[in-house]
Parts: structure tokens; sequence; C-alpha cells
């Protein structure tokens, strides 16, 4: 025997829900700017945000209400929202946290980085309700 065993610790590489490919989404991201894309795949609508105060982060696009395109909406001063025009749905940017409206859940988020020369790069996204320690995890073939 001995066949048998080595199935058990084979890795997992590109499979279609487990490992998106970074993408560069924009040259830069200045605070207050924000850009729409997709990712992880093409049809998926995602949003990433400079806020006033030089965080940078990374949501679904998609409102976990009815699916309508979620926006960022600035405030005077580089804060804002992330804003459902379907059915007033409002997300926190700082958490993706359902603030006002119907949504039933936060924003799924998409984990970004960013590169000496500015760049800015989707690496991953997280599941509805999945944190992004464990989304990191997932995607690096820990489980
Ligand atoms: Fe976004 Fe209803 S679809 S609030």
């Amino acid at each position: 025997g001995g066949i048998g065993v080595a199935a058990g610790v084979l890795h997992r590489h590109g499979d279609s829900e487990g490992t998106p490919e970074p993408k560069k989404i924009a040259d830069a991201l200045l605070p207050g700017e924000s850009i729409a894309f997709r990712y992880p795949g093409e049809a998926d609508r995602a949003v990433a945000v400079r806020l006033g105060d030089g965080t940078l982060v990374g949501y679904s696009a998609v409102c976990t209400h009815l699916a309508c395109a979620v926006l960022w909406r600035e405030d005077r001063g580089g804060e804002g929202e992330l804003y459902c025009p379907c059915h007033e749905g409002i997300f926190d940017p700082r958490t993706g946290e359902v603030t006002a409206g119907p949504p039933p859940r936060p924003l799924p988020k998409v984990l970004l980085i960013e590169e000496m020369d500015g760049s800015v790069w989707a690496i991953g996204a997280t599941r509805s309700g999945e944190g992004v320690q464990e989304a990191l995890c997932r995607q690096l073939g820990d489980d």
C-alpha cells in the first residue's frame, strides 16, 4: 500500500473559488478618491476608497439586500459612506457594516495592498460573513 496516503496532502491550486489572482486596480488613489473595478471575477463589482485620513478600503459593491450597485458618496472633508440608491442602504466605509436601510449583512471585503510606486492591487476577497484572516488563510491554501 502507501499510494492512498499522498492524496490527502495534495495542494489545491487555482480552484474556482479559492484563489483569485492579484489585479492592479489603480496607478494611485488619493484621499477622497474612489474607483470601481471588477474582482475577484469579471462579473464581480467592487469598489475601493481612500478615506480622508489615508486609510485604503475595498469592498464588494454588490448590495447585500437585492444586489444593486453600491456607490461611494463623499461628504465634505473627505469622509463619506457606501450608499445603495435602490432602497437607501448605507454601509460604514471603515468596516462594511450596515448603518442604515434594509441590507441584512455587511459588504464582503476586497483585500487591497499598495505598492511602493503607489499602485493599488486587489489580492483577495472575503465571502459574506468571513473575516479577513480567514479569507487570507483560505487563499494561501492553509485549509
Ligand atoms: Fe441595496 Fe436594496 S438593493 S438597499
